[in-house]
């Protein structure tokens, strides 16, 4: 499973991506107001660190819009993913600008029907929301592999990005199931590493190496 980052924080992409844990980064509106920064010139600086696709979404609501601006973020830098919203619009722009050679990236999938549809408009990757519909008592994991099931019965290529990952369990769960693609925050990502055992073993360890009284270096 690839590992995006959903951040525009560059700290945070540069840490992960000096570890090679970065297979490609996602953001999306709010994620550029949280950054506090100018759209064009953070994620130009993310496409400089970062060698897989970008995802960078478009806001207009029209699928004209959409493409017109799925075309200036384009000019950002060649591994932009134009993200666009899982609306009929949004299906429309994403045939078009796949058409004439873009990635695609459908975001805001709540469910199977939206992500075959997608599909058919040949998007290079479908983003559902785990989190969200979790947020809501539904099993955004069960979407994950009700998609999964789909695109293997017919052979589509769209790639399953899960996203609105929360927690490291998410990222276990999505691989589990065969996400092409997954993007987390860095926290979870790195949270990924953690485990109450392995710190309770280290301690046992440091105690008992502390009584030897010996040194490695
Ligand atoms: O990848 C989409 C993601 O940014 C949404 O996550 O946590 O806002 O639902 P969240």
């Amino acid at each position: 499973m690839k590992f995006f980052v959903d951040t525009a924080d560059i700290d945070a992409i540069r840490e992960l991506n000096d570890l090679g844990m970065v297979d490609g980064v996602t953001t999306n509106p709010s994620i550029i107001m949280k950054s506090g920064r100018d759209i064009k010139e953070v994620t130009k600086e993310i496409c400089d660190l970062v060698d897989g696709p970008v995802s960078s979404e478009t806001v207009a609501l029209d699928a004209d819009g959409m493409i017109a601006e799925g075309l200036e973020l384009k000019k950002i830098a060649e591994n932009i993913a134009i993200k666009v919203p899982l609306t009929w619009d949004g299906l429309k722009a994403c045939k078009t600008l796949t058409d004439a050679g873009h990635m695609v990236n459908v975001t805001l999938c709540f469910s199977a029907n939206q992500a075959l549809l997608a599909a058919k408009a040949g998007a290079t990757f479908i983003s559902p929301f785990i989190g969200r519909l979790d947020d809501l008592n539904l099993d955004g994991m069960e979407l994950i592999a009700d998609i999964r099931e789909i695109y293997d019965n017919y052979g589509f290529e769209t790639q399953i990005l899960a996203a609105s990952i929360r927690s490291a369990n998410h990222m276990s769960e999505a691989a589990k199931i065969g996400a092409d693609v997954a993007t987390a925050p860095p926290a979870v990502i790195k949270a990924m590493a953690n485990h109450v055992l392995t710190d309770k073993g280290l301690d046992a360890f440091m105690s008992d190496w502390a009584k030897t009284g010996q040194k490695i270096i």
